[in-house]
């Protein structure tokens, strides 16, 4: 397969032909022949499948893409960034231009046209304290039990896992075990994929994630109307994070894709309790650089050994530990690592210009954002940063989603 070909049959993926035969009155007429005829018909647009469609999108990669197209068409996009860019793009168009209606009264409409343009909004002021009040509870119950059967939390960086039981119809904690990371950057962890199939989600959070503006904003990126709540989310984690000598996370992104995260303060962030950096834009493929990194994001997916070892925010710690720059990874060549003081000035990304956003924000509030961006950690001087961070399922929600992980499995 070549690269005409291929986004051809990435532009026949979009297609309705179940609803286009029956208006048409259209049978036994191929896929490729509906095709054509819908491209020279006055509303082509109306037989544009929406992401609600996802049986049918399913239906489509089945139908154009054989199980022997797959191994060529990997290599096509490994072999080529100018493909692989015109791609994704070319997903991101379909999904930019889908129509998205709500009833919702409420105006985030500045939401909405921030998080497309930019890749993040804040959303002011959405939550009461009464709602966040169980995720709070629990937050308090599970930093006070892994204190006491750990120690302080400020002195490593780990990840906890609490698988939970039914007790008499009652859900509980059955175990804490707690894995210590060979360096403390500050960042303690607690997933709740670590429950272990008995919540996709933190205790609290429905009371969140499916109040109405947050579920619309999510919807509208997606441009889905029709999933059931419970699909939107992946997964949620609870993050603490403290003082410590070395960032936890240098400049990076995600996901070579769309992938939309909500971070929810558990406490105000204020300027000196490390709140993230975003560049703002660094979502699309405008610059090299973006092109360059998710390109290699994608041939050689999330790993250890195909990073860099130069990177200086910590020092000695990749030969020392054995760690390595994952594919993600910005390398210090390419960007300042090693920020200590916060700052509003423009981040330089190999020679790019980005404006910031900074991750400040009040308890009640919540930050989307668009993971295929380039985000940063920064040090906390005071206090301890507490959030929610929330995961969305891309890979179910999104046509560019379902492709990707169709074709890499
Ligand atoms: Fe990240």
């Amino acid at each position: 397969m070549n690269r005409r070909e291929l986004v051809e049959k990435i532009h026949k993926l979009h297609y309705n032909y179940d609803l286009f035969s029956k208006e048409n009155n259209l049978k036994n007429t191929s896929y490729d022949e509906i095709y054509a005829q819908i491209l020279k018909h006055p509303q082509k647009e109306n037989y544009i499948l929406t992401s609600n469609n996802h049986d049918l999108f399913d239906k489509n990669l089945l139908y154009f893409f054989s199980a022997d197209e797959i191994n060529s068409i990997t290599k096509l996009l490994n072999g080529s960034q100018e493909c692989f860019v015109e791609i994704v793009k070319l997903f991101d168009t379909y999904r930019t231009n889908t129509k998205f209606m709500s009833n919702l009264k409420i105006d985030i409409n500045e939401n909405i046209c921030d998080l497309e343009a930019d890749g993040v909004t804040i959303l002011r002021n959405i939550f009461s304290d009464k709602e966040l009040s169980i995720l709070c509870d629990f937050e308090k119950h599970l930093s006070a039990k892994s204190e006491e059967l750990f120690g302080p939390m400020t002195e490593k960086a780990s990840h906890y896992k609490t698988p939970l039981v039914l007790n008499n119809n009652q859900l509980a904690i059955s175990s804490y075990s707690e894995k210590v990371l060979p360096v403390n950057h500050g960042n303690t962890r607690h997933n709740s994929k670590n429950f272990k199939g008995y919540l996709t989600l933190h205790p609290g959070c429905e009371n969140l994630l499916f109040k109405k503006e947050i579920e619309t904003i999510v919807r509208y990126y997606f441009k889905n109307t029709s999933s059931n709540q419970l699909d939107l989310y992946q997964q949620t984690a609870i993050d603490w994070m403290y003082s410590a000598p070395y960032l936890s996370t240098p400049w990076h992104f995600d996901n070579y894709m769309t992938q939309l995260k909500i971070f929810i303060p558990l406490e105000d962030v204020e300027v000196d309790m490390g709140p993230f950096y975003y560049a703002k834009k660094s979502h699309k493929y405008n610059s090299d650089i973006e092109k360059y990194m998710k390109h290699q994001y994608f041939i050689n997916k999330f790993n250890y050994t195909h990073g860099r070892l130069d990177r200086n925010h910590w020092p000695g710690v990749c030969k020392d530990y054995g760690y390595e720059i994952a594919t993600s990874i910005l390398s210090d060549e390419h960007v300042d690592n090693c920020h200590t003081q916060l700052n509003k000035d423009p981040v330089n990304i190999k020679n790019n210009s980005y404006e910031k956003i900074i991750g400040t924000a009040k308890k009640g509030d919540a930050i989307f954002f668009d993971v295929c961006g380039f985000h940063s950690a920064n040090l906390v001087q005071r206090g301890i940063r507490k959030s929610l961070m929330v995961y969305t399922d891309h890979k179910k929600l999104l046509f560019s989603g379902r492709f990707f992980d169709f074709i890499c499995k």
